[in-house]
């Protein structure tokens, strides 16, 4: 018997496809500079759209700048229903690496940057993404944070606020002091450090993000995965993706791709239907990796 889910979801007042696509790819190697095709970006971009996906998910520190000035190029003037999420926090250095950008001042500039390259008046939703550790959240309040966000959203410029890399304190205070709409964590078959908060903001029907829902840098490799996939006719990816899907309704996926092909492979995954024992199955991974 397989476990039914919902294809939609509703993030900050619309109904999005919990199939989204995540822009960080259409950079250059390391997230820095141009990509090595801008007209296979963009046709990423147009070909996403196309199949129905209505939430983006960038930042203006991706190439930086690039990545927002590929989609703008590619889908202004944006479709109505299409939901682009940016997010905050860090500035690139000259040599491509990641430094924190959290005061005020820092995230004004980022609102301005990212309303600038994507064309915009007013961001959608923007996620504050703490640096934590890089790619896992660490404690401590970001309550000054939080007040700038809310300030830039008084203002107009920042329709919905969203975390990123936050833990479940962090996100309970933010939450005193400003709506919440989505959290965008390391999450994924086998990064499952979050299993309390996906289902507690399941519970107060906000969306959870994964990033690197495919593993990121090093896409996922299981030998149960692959046997799994072969099992199902589908690629590895796909289940990892599905598996996804099923494991609660509020999980919004955003797979990054640079090619069309491995696009159009990911967007099938919501066509995947797997059983309670192919879940098992691949609970199992994820309690391997835990314990290794
Ligand atoms: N909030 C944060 O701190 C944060 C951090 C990281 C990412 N993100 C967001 O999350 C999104 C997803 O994360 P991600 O793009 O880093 O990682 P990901 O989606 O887990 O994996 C992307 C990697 O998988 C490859 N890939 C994609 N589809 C594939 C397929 N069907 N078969 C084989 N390989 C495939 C991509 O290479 P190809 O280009 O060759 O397909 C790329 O190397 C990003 O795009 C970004 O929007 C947010």
């Amino acid at each position: 018997m397989s476990k039914p889910f919902t294809d939609t979801f509703f993030l900050a007042g619309h109904t999005v496809s919990r199939m989204g696509y995540g822009a960080m790819q259409l950079a250059g190697p390391g997230v820095f500079g141009p990509p090595k095709d801008r007209n296979a970006a963009i046709a990423v971009l147009k070909e996403a759209v196309a199949s129905g996906v209505n939430h983006i998910d960038t930042s203006d520190f991706y190439g930086p700048h690039i990545t927002n000035q590929i989609i703008r190029e590619a889908l202004h003037p944006y479709p109505a229903n299409l939901v682009i999420v940016t997010k905050l926090g860090a500035i690139r250095g000259n040599d491509g690496s990641w430094a924190p950008a959290q005061e005020p001042a820092d995230l004004r500039r980022g609102v301005e940057d990212n309303l600038r390259n994507l064309g915009l008046d007013v961001l959608e939703v923007v996620n504050l993404r703490m640096m934590g550790d890089i790619h896992h959240p660490s404690e401590g309040s970001i309550a000054k944070q939080m007040t700038a966000m809310a300030e830039l959203q008084r203002q107009g410029l920042v329709r919905h606020i969203g975390l990123s890399n936050a833990t479940s304190r962090q996100v309970a205070e933010a939450q005193s002091i400003a709506r919440i709409v989505c959290v965008q964590n390391q999450y994924n078959l086998v990064q499952r450090h979050d299993e309390a908060l996906v289902d507690e903001l399941a519970s107060q029907g906000i969306a959870y993000v994964p990033f690197f829902p495919l593993g990121g840098f090093s896409p996922i490799q299981s030998e149960a995965l692959s046997r799994i996939a072969t099992e199902l006719k589908a690629t590895p990816m796909q289940v990892a993706l599905a598996w996804l899907l099923h494991r609660a309704p509020n999980i919004l996926l955003i797979p990054g791709t640079s090619s069309v092909a491995h696009l159009r492979e990911n967007l099938r995954a919501k066509e995947l239907r797997l059983s309670t024992a192919v879940l098992a199955e691949l609970e199992g991974i994820g309690q391997k990796s835990r314990a290794a």
